[in-house]
């Protein structure tokens, strides 16, 4: 047997148990193992350069994110959203949103989710939309993370704006593909026949992308 293989294996384990507690309270869409997985690219990733969150919500993702960022001493994670949630946010829609329908946005509970987590120091949020964030936008990003609007138009959108600051190398995470029917006609279309862009992840519809050197 290889213990040093099982005692790195149990500590990861260990770690995700941990983390996935702690983020209990955090209202929103990411699987534990997801998280863990965004974690692990915060953390370990390739590449020097932001991190970059195309739809934060009420911080879930976010959390991961800083978590591994912060844990490995390194870039803070970009938090872009207009935070007034996507269309099936609204009311009477299918995933209507609380503090949509009582206060137009998720950013207190954002703010709030963050504050709690300690994780203050290593979230910058950008309140906006995707497209009038990158207008301003000029910085290389090592780990861009889409999980805005999923419909066709707004995901080639989302990409179309951050995908040329990734560098290269880095990495591209997409999340619902396989769920949502717009993210994943567009990811298909990306990814088939390409050199530029191959799959290194697919994790229950979190879907990573490299970005060729
Ligand atoms: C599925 S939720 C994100 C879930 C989040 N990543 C989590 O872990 O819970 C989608 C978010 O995208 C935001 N959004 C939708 N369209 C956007 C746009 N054009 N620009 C910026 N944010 C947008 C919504 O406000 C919403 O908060």
């Amino acid at each position: 047997m290889d213990y040093d293989a099982l005692k790195c294996n149990l500590k990861a384990i260990a770690t995700f148990l941990d983390d996935a507690s702690l983020l209990t309270s955090v209202e929103g869409y990411l699987l534990e193992i997801q998280g863990f997985t965004l974690t692990k690219m915060a953390s370990d990733g390739p590449g020097v350069g932001a991190i970059v969150e195309i739809g934060s919500f009420k911080g879930r993702s976010t959390c991961y994110l800083a978590l591994g960022s912060k844990r490995a001493n390194r870039e803070p994670v970009y938090a872009i959203d207009h935070f007034e949630g996507s269309p099936e946010h609204q009311e009477g829609a299918e995933c209507a949103t609380k503090e949509i329908e009582t206060e137009g946005t998720t950013f207190n509970v954002f703010k709030r989710n963050i504050e709690a987590q300690g994780l203050s120091d290593y979230v910058r949020p950008i309140v906006a939309s995707s497209r009038e964030a990158s207008a301003t936008w000029d910085q290389p990003i090592r780990l861009l993370f889409i999980d805005g609007d999923h419909s066709y138009e707004a995901s080639r959108e989302d990409f179309e704006c951050w995908e040329p600051f990734v560098v290269p190398g880095g990495l591209i995470a997409f999340h619902d593909i396989g769920r949502g029917p717009g993210v994943t006609e567009f990811y298909n279309e990306l990814v088939a026949g390409s050199s530029a862009f191959t799959q290194v992840l697919g994790v229950l519809g979190l879907n990573v992308l490299r970005k060729a050197d």
